[in-house]
């Protein structure tokens, strides 16, 4: 687990003190899982899939949970609120530039933080058109074997 040397900026401590969306949830469609190999915080993002009056599939319920820093926290607090309610398209999309946008800033060392939370989102939403078997955009799967790859290698190091 990492260790807190940092000044957080108000909205971070915000979301960290009362994050939303905290929890799992049960029968998900879909659990993206990820850990940094450095700081060994590791997250777990849940979402559960419905349709918009489209049609279109959106992420109806998403929950997280996550062992790690203050950062850790508040960042995976705020892809999940980025992430309700918008279709799997638009919820890609997200970046950890969009996850920062929303807290304002984060110090430079807890950057990787908001990286994190952005790949474990991205996770569980390949996961789920994987086991669906539907099309995987380009984009999904190429940050999907980026993260399988830091995976292996924060197993090999860190056990959870
Ligand atoms: Fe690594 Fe926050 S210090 S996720």
């Amino acid at each position: 687990m990492a260790i807190e040397n940092v000044q957080y900026s108000k909205k971070v401590m915000q979301y960290f003190m009362h994050p939303k969306n905290v929890g799992e949830i049960k029968n998900a469609d879909g659990i993206g899982k990820v850990g940094n190999i450095l700081c060994g915080d590791v997250m777990w993002v849940y979402i559960k899939v419905g349709k918009n009056k489209k049609g279109e599939e959106i992420i109806k319920d998403i929950k997280f949970k996550t062992l790690g820093c203050g950062a850790a926290i508040a960042t995976s607090s705020v892809v999940t609120k980025l992430a309700k309610g918008k279709t799997l398209k638009e919820a890609t999309k997200i970046t950890n530039k969009d996850i920062v946008k929303v807290l304002g800033s984060l110090p430079p060392i807890k950057y990787h933080c908001s990286l994190l939370a952005e790949q474990a989102l991205t996770e569980a939403i390949y996961l789920y058109l994987k086991k669906t078997k539907k099309q995987i955009p380009k984009v999904l799967e190429a940050k999907h074997k980026k993260a399988l790859k830091a995976e292996k290698e924060f197993e090999k190091i860190h056990k959870h």
